[in-house]
């Protein structure tokens, strides 16, 4: 596993394990604890999940059989719109969150969307950041003029940017624009959801060939191999290994560029330009 070190002075793995679409309280503390046990160390939750006190079990059973330490982990957790509506309300909700994942601190809590009132609800993060509630704080789908502005403007500058990035949503300039205020980028769907036919396509399939890997493989080591965090989901023990097998090879100049080149320049899974899809996020309560 590589590490990278965020703005606060700690090392985040690059990669960790996403739990969205994790619903069934079960599945989501067993596939936690078998993750941990595959070698993950960061996990990515968020409120809106439902999910964070399975995810809080999970981990509490990998420490008690002794997989791993607090300490060794990484977790990341998110305030959802509806709570992004103050500083106070931001902030009670890290608490909530810490309550739920039956935790003292959470490694990074993030915004979960550009949206309500963000500056508010990120001068709360900035206090649980202060009170020690959270090792470091960020945004996600913070795209380059939003990002920008809430750089210029915040006390605290964000250590990660969670967007959506994978080869056909590559997004060049909006890292580009994180390098510039130090923000590290973590790859959100960095298997584009499956969509686009990413497992089966054959230049991937090709290149993968060459290493002994998959498709799959090669798109996590691409985003890496450039600088950015992943967070791969998978509730299949075999999915989970394969994705966290990417530390043996590297992808040549030419790959790279090949891979990169499969950029469509728009997401195919959200718009966030969309009123509609910012409507209905605003309308989605999570308690
Ligand atoms: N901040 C945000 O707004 C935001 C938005 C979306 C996601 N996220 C975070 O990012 C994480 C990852 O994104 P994501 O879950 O949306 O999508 P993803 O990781 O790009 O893709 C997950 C999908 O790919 C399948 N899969 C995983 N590994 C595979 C493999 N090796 N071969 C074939 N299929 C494979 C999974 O199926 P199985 O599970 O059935 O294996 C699942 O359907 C999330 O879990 C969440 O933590 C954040």
């Amino acid at each position: 596993m590589e590490f990278i070190t965020l703005n606060t002075g700690t090392k985040m793995p690059l990669e960790g394990f996403g739990v969205f679409q994790i619903p069934d309280a079960v599945q989501c503390e067993q596939v936690v604890y078998e993750a941990i046990k595959t070698g993950y160390r960061l996990l990515d939750t968020a409120a809106a999940y439902m999910n964070e006190e399975a995810v809080g079990k999970g981990v509490a059973r990998a420490i008690s059989e002794g997989l791993t330490t607090r300490e060794e982990l990484f977790i990341t957790t998110k305030v959802w719109v509806q709570d992004m509506k103050s500083e106070d309300t931001a902030y009670e909700a890290v608490k909530t969150s810490l309550t739920k994942l039956n935790m003292s601190y959470v490694d990074l809590i993030l915004l979960h969307q550009p949206m309500g009132d963000y500056f508010a609800a990120y001068r709360g993060i900035e206090k649980a950041y202060k009170d020690g509630l959270a090792k470091a704080i960020g945004v996600a789908n913070f795209y380059p003029a939003i990002l920008t502005n809430l750089c210029e403007n915040a006390e605290v500058i964000p250590a990660v940017n969670q967007v959506e990035l994978h080869p056909f949503f590559v997004q060049e300039a909006a890292l580009e624009n994180m390098k510039a205020y130090g923000v590290v980028p973590q790859a959100w769907g960095p298997l584009a959801e499956g969509k686009h036919g990413i497992f089966t396509d054959p230049e991937l399939v090709e290149i993968g060939k060459k290493y002994g890997k998959s498709a799959a493989q090669v798109v996590l080591r691409w985003n890496a191999q450039r600088g950015v965090s992943i967070i791969p989901k998978s509730v299949h023990a075999e999915r989970m290994e394969q994705n966290i097998d990417i530390w043996d090879f590297v992808l040549t100049e030419d790959e790279m560029a090949k891979i990169a080149a499969k950029d469509l320049g728009y997401s195919e899974i959200v718009n966030h330009d969309d009123p509609a899809f910012v409507r209905m996020l605003c309308g989605m309560k999570v308690h």
